[in-house]
């Protein structure tokens, strides 16, 4: 399958990344997500189910040491009724995110992901984003049906991360990434882009380590300054940067799952937009219950406050006719799982 396709090489993407216009890369990504994805755009359904966190990454507005925010941690009754609605509209794939929260522990996390699962007659695929754990919590969250996980490296300057990030490292993350693969997960990670202290050359190391860490999925999107955070003060840069990461990720990733993310749609009106334009072919509407989600302020300025995630499904679906782009409701896994299972694979 899209065996003609091949990923620019390193030096081909610093050559891009160095000469290329944004509009040139933008229709660069475009083209070769179309040949890829055609004009299917996967929905994922998210559920932020906890803000309590124990972690106090600097960029962040649930950080730990932040006393203006209301906690809540969503019970599971009430996440199963949000994966009923969604699964009701047709969404295959739900997302759980949250801060790193001792009392949602992996022992309840996986009984969360049995639950969906067998809410769900085995349909739907299970993808967690809850942070930093050992290897053998990762295993148990496998062995539990979780099919995918989510942990970005947020920045690929070693320095910068470990300033950012409480003093843990980036060699730490890294490791942590390799225990998730090793579990058996489709594997997904990312960075922001525009953090203080980053560099045009932090910028093309990005896009080199998430092609290096062969990544199933890519998740990046603007670094937004949260008042209630120590970077309150920082610089809100363009969402450019971000526009033209898509793009350079989906040239040296052809196959990776990119998501528009709602940090991009909140920066700019026609964020989420512009990156399908330039190569991501994924949507995240957010099924968190409307009470909880004003709560789970990452970054300022967080749209779709007050619409369900079944509202949003309509707006997307709207939002994508002018682009000439279609919702899927399939769930999307990584195209090499469907290799490996072939018959005759090496795997
Ligand atoms: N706690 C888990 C973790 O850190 O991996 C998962 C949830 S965390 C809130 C999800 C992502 O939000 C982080 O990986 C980070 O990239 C992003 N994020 C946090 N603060 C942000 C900000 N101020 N602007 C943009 N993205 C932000
Ligand atoms: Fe916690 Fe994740 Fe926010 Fe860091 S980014 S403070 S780990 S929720
Ligand atoms: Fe949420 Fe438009 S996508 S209101």
């Amino acid at each position: 399958m899209h065996t003609e396709i091949k990923a620019l090489s390193p030096q081909e993407i610093k050559e891009h990344f160095y000469n290329s216009t944004t509009d040139e890369l933008s229709l660069l990504g475009g083209e070769l997500c179309r040949r890829i994805h055609g004009n299917k755009v996967l929905l994922r359904g998210l559920l932020e189910y906890t803000n309590h966190c124990s972690s106090n990454c600097l960029y962040c507005g649930i950080r730990r040491d932040n006393g203006s925010v209301r906690r809540y941690r969503i019970n599971e009754e009430m996440l199963l009724e949000a994966v009923r609605q969604g699964t009701e509209r047709g969404i295959r794939t739900f997302v759980i995110q949250g801060g790193e929260d001792s009392e949602y522990d992996n022992a309840r996390i996986c009984r969360l992901v049995e639950s969906i699962k067998e809410q769900t007659g085995g349909e739907a695929a299970v993808t967690l984003s809850c942070g930093m754990k050992s290897a053998t919590h990762y295993r148990d969250l496998r062995s539990a049906g979780a099919d995918r996980y989510l942990l970005r490296f947020e920045t690929s300057d070693p320095e910068l991360h470990k300033y950012l990030r409480g003093g843990s490292s980036l060699t730490a993350r890294l490791r942590a990434l390799d225990y998730i693969r090793d579990a058996g997960f489709q594997l997904g990670s990312g960075f922001m882009l525009g953090l203080p202290g980053e560099t045009e050359e932090t910028r093309l190391n990005n896009i080199l380590l998430a092609q290096k860490l062969e990544l199933d999925m890519v998740g990046i999107g603007p670094f937004i300054p949260h008042p209630e955070t120590p970077l309150a003060d920082a610089e809100q840069k363009d969402l450019e940067m971000s526009v033209r990461g898509v793009a350079l990720l989906r040239l040296a990733l052809p196959e990776a799952h990119i998501p528009a993310t709602t940090a991009a749609g909140s920066l700019e009106k026609d964020g989420r937009e512009r990156m399908i334009a330039a190569g991501a072919n994924v949507l995240m509407p957010n099924l968190t219950q409307v009470e909880f989600k004003k709560d789970y302020q990452l970054y300022p300025g967080k749209i779709c406050l007050d619409e369900s995630g079944i509202q949003c499904i309509g707006c997307l679906g709207m939002r994508m006719k002018p682009l000439d782009r279609e919702l899927s409701f399939l769930r999307g896994d990584a195209p090499r799982l469907e290799r490996e299972a072939a018959p005759g694979s090496p795997a």
